[in-house]
């Protein structure tokens, strides 16, 4: 069988780095044929704090994706996140410039650029500028209009940003990796992209990307991102606490949230004990499991909570009958589904990365959202440039026979 082309998605999170190699075939199906994970080092709520730690971390994970797929990594798809990710929706109007009215790619073009015009504070940096519907002539919800006919062309986007030098020293560590960063990818975006289906999509739907430092919000409607924002808060904040509770080293309290964590004190009972070393290792404590979920229920409910008031505070006027979908790392605390249901009043599921091929028995964690996600943006674009390239060919060959006819007569 053919080989399909390799696709790779690089996401630098706050606990872990993962590099995800893809194969995508003719029909953008994706196989994912390798990866690396590695605890990260060098990264705090999603942003760069020693340029050093991440870039070997980054180097490491991609060792591991590149032995394990059998592919040389030169660079791939990077996710972006961190608190000062912020988005805006914008609109913008050009005329259609061709004279018999049918509109052209260039049109297109010019109507995205015009979007983009935003004030921006100097220190700030276009991450994403997502086209949610085009309008021809007042007619809505178009989403392809070249070859349309038509006299002004609108468009409606949604602006991702982010600070310049936050996202100057990721890329910094990535070079300093050996990794080219072919396009930046709103973390939350590619998580969406790997977790949600088409139809939750369409009827409005919130990803809740739980990880470790961060979370990551993105509100999809009409099939495409309405609203994105990052709080910097995420599981190692219920690591933290759980450590200070228990009086145990981080790593113990790591390791006693993964297995034995709940966030329903119902669910347990004070006959469940588990045994906990103290700071030192000299003690050894019994402690309820309830204990434990006491001390982790109050955390994850704040983190809900700080979702819920986000999106309150969006000002988005439909009603989100495709709920929430909760999935990075901290989705996988036992109970978070009953607790997020009692919180937003509205429907939640977790949320695995499915739609791929492959390695799918590591892969479809959530853990791995965003870097699934990342392959499936990649693929996506993979076919938007091949669509473009036929589209430009096309397009010259008929201007060469126009000017061929011109030169005859
Ligand atoms: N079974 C589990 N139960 C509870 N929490 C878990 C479980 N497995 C992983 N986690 C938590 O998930 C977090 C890591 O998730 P993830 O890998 O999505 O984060 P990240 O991408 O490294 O960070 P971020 O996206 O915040 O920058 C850690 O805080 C970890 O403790
Ligand atoms: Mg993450």
């Amino acid at each position: 069988m053919a080989r399909g082309s390799t696709i790779v998605g690089l996401d630098v999170g706050s606990t872990k780095v993962a590099v995800l190699v893809g194969e995508v075939s003719e029909d953008g199906q994706v196989q994912v044929i390798g990866f690396g994970l590695v605890p990260s080092a060098g990264i705090r709520k999603g942003t760069v704090i020693d340029i050093e730690s991440t870039a070997r971390s980054i180097e490491e994970a991609i060792e591991k994706a590149e032995q394990m797929s059998g592919r040389p990594i030169e660079g791939g798809f990077l996710g972006i996140s961190g608190p000062t990710v912020s988005s805006l929706n914008n609109r913008a109007v050009v005329a259609v410039a061709n004279p018999d009215k049918e509109i052209t790619a260039e049109d297109v073009e010019r109507v995205l650029q015009a979007a983009r015009v935003v004030p921006l504070p100097p220190d700030r940096q276009i991450i994403h500028v997502i086209p949610r519907q085009f309008i021809v002539d007042g007619n809505e919800n178009i989403l392809d209009p070249v070859g349309m006919v038509g006299t002004r062309l609108e468009v409606e986007t949604h602006i991702v940003t982010g600070n310049q030098a936050a996202i100057q020293n990721l890329l910094k560590c990535c070079e300093r990796a050996g990794f080219r960063v072919q396009e930046l990818v709103l973390n939350a975006y590619a998580s969406g992209e790997a977790v949600l289906f088409p139809a939750e999509k369409e009827l409005g739907v919130v990803v809740v990307d739980i990880g470790g430092g961060t979370t990551d919000i993105a509100l999809f409607d009409q099939g495409s991102l309405w609203y994105t924002s990052v709080l910097p808060i995420g599981g190692s904040y219920i690591t933290s606490d759980l450590a200070v509770g228990l009086r145990t080293p981080l790593n113990n309290a790591e390791e006693i949230k993964k297995e034995h964590g709940c966030t329903l004190p119902a669910l347990t009972s004070e006959s469940e004990i588990i045994e906990v070393s103290s700071v030192g290792g000299k003690d050894v404590y019994r402690v309820p499991k309830k204990m434990i979920a006491e001390i982790i229920q109050p955390r994850v409910q704040e983190i809900l909570s700080l979702v819920k008031n986000q999106l309150e505070k969006t000002g988005y006027p439909g009603l989100l009958p495709g709920g929430i979908v909760l999935t990075g790392g901290t989705a996988l605390t036992q109970g978070i589904v009953e607790l997020a249901t009692e919180e937003f009043q509205k429907p939640v599921r977790l949320g695995f990365p499915e739609s791929v091929s492959g390695l799918t028995d590591v892969v479809q964690s959530p853990i791995f959202a965003t870097g699934v996600g990342l392959l499936m943006y990649a693929a996506k674009r993979r076919g938007q440039m091949a669509k473009e390239s036929e589209n430009f060919s096309w397009r010259s060959m008929m201007t060469r026979i126009k000017n061929w006819f011109k030169d005859l007569f």
